[in-house]
């Protein structure tokens, strides 16, 4: 069951994060994403590694071909994102102290936010804070951000961008927060300790996103999952779905078979949310299985490529689709 639609109201918005060489690449994905997406996120071009890759030194081409491409086709544009352990360019690891670190956080804040103010409405400002398996609402994930500033890089963060776009929604993006297990309830539950320190703190924060990397195979834990989101409903957030797909890696190779296995899990997923919070937008990590990161991470042992998203390679639809759709 979900929280039905009012009569009148539009479907959720569905997007996908994309890529800019496959856009000026493939004119079909191109054409597809334009069709499909209501949103895009870049899958990289606003990572850190790929925007900033020199001390002092901005490459904002792909990120703007994204831009570009939003506003030609009327689609908006999420920011993906500003402060994470990830995509770091080597240069962040000579910071000398707390004061360098923070000094570079603002700045490329301001510098990348201000850039896209007006045409970038969302942006995944804080992404993955949590520890893997967290003690309390402390124990964030290492990175240089959290050693050289601990927490306090988080209250930076938002403030930054705030400053740098008030009218942008700002989005805490964090995974593993659906299944069942001690590292699983560990995490909820630092999530919600983690953002009444925040609210606690008066820092600007609008929205939940969870990215949902699920695995088919495995049980939502449902009750769990939707105490979570009526702790994150109470404290007057929105909830995004942001980086939805669904690993195959141990799934039978009959593709019938998978694809059924891969729409189910992600209807177990998007049932137990819905039932308790409309999300904002459901996006998917990737529109085609012809793109996705998955093999990167999650190959299959029999050689047969994944198939995590909506459609696949060819483009053509999948259950995982109707799932979407049928939840939207
Ligand atoms: C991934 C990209 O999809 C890959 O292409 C890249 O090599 C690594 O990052 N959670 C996130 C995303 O928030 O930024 C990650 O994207 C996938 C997991």
């Amino acid at each position: 069951p979900h929280l039905s639609r009012a009569a009148g109201a539009a479907p959720i918005p569905y997007g996908a994060a994309v890529r800019a060489g496959a856009l000026a690449s493939d004119p079909t994905y191109r054409a597809a994403v334009a069709a499909m997406c209501e949103i895009i996120v870049p899958e990289g071009e606003m990572k850190w590694s790929d925007i900033h890759p020199k001390r002092g030194e901005y490459r904002f081409e792909n990120a703007d071909a994204l831009v570009d491409f939003a506003r030609q086709n009327r689609i908006e544009i999420r920011g993906h994102t500003l402060a994470w352990y990830g995509a770091l360019p080597a240069w962040t690891s000579e910071f000398a102290n707390g004061a360098e670190a923070e000094r570079e956080l603002v700045d490329h804040i301001e510098t990348v936010v201000s850039r896209y103010r007006g045409t970038v409405p969302s942006w995944d400002v804080v992404n993955e804070p949590l520890a893997d398996w967290p003690q309390d609402r402390f124990s964030l994930r290492p990175s240089i951000w959290m050693n050289r500033l601990g927490p306090e890089y988080l209250p930076i963060a938002f403030k930054a961008t705030a400053s740098a776009d008030p009218d942008a929604k700002l989005v805490l993006n964090e995974y593993d927060v659906e299944y069942h297990g001690a590292r699983f309830e560990a995490r909820r539950k630092a999530l919600i300790q983690l953002l009444r320190w925040l609210r606690d703190r008066d820092v600007p924060l609008h929205a939940v996103g969870l990215q949902a990397h699920l695995f088919a195979g495995r049980t939502i834990d449902r009750d769990g999952l939707q105490a979570l989101l009526a702790e994150i409903v109470a404290l007057k957030l929105d909830v995004l779905i942001t980086e939805l797909d669904v690993v195959d890696k141990d799934l039978p190779g009959k593709i019938g078979e998978r694809d059924a296995l891969v729409a189910a899990m992600a209807a177990q997923f998007l049932d137990a949310c819905c039932e308790v919070v409309r999300p904002k937008a459901i996006l998917t990590w990737g529109l085609t299985d012809r793109y996705t990161w998955v093999p990167t991470f999650f190959k299959r042992a029999d050689g047969m490529p994944n198939r995590p998203l909506p459609l696949d390679a060819e483009f053509k639809p999948k259950p995982l689709f109707d799932v979407i759709e049928e939840y939207r």
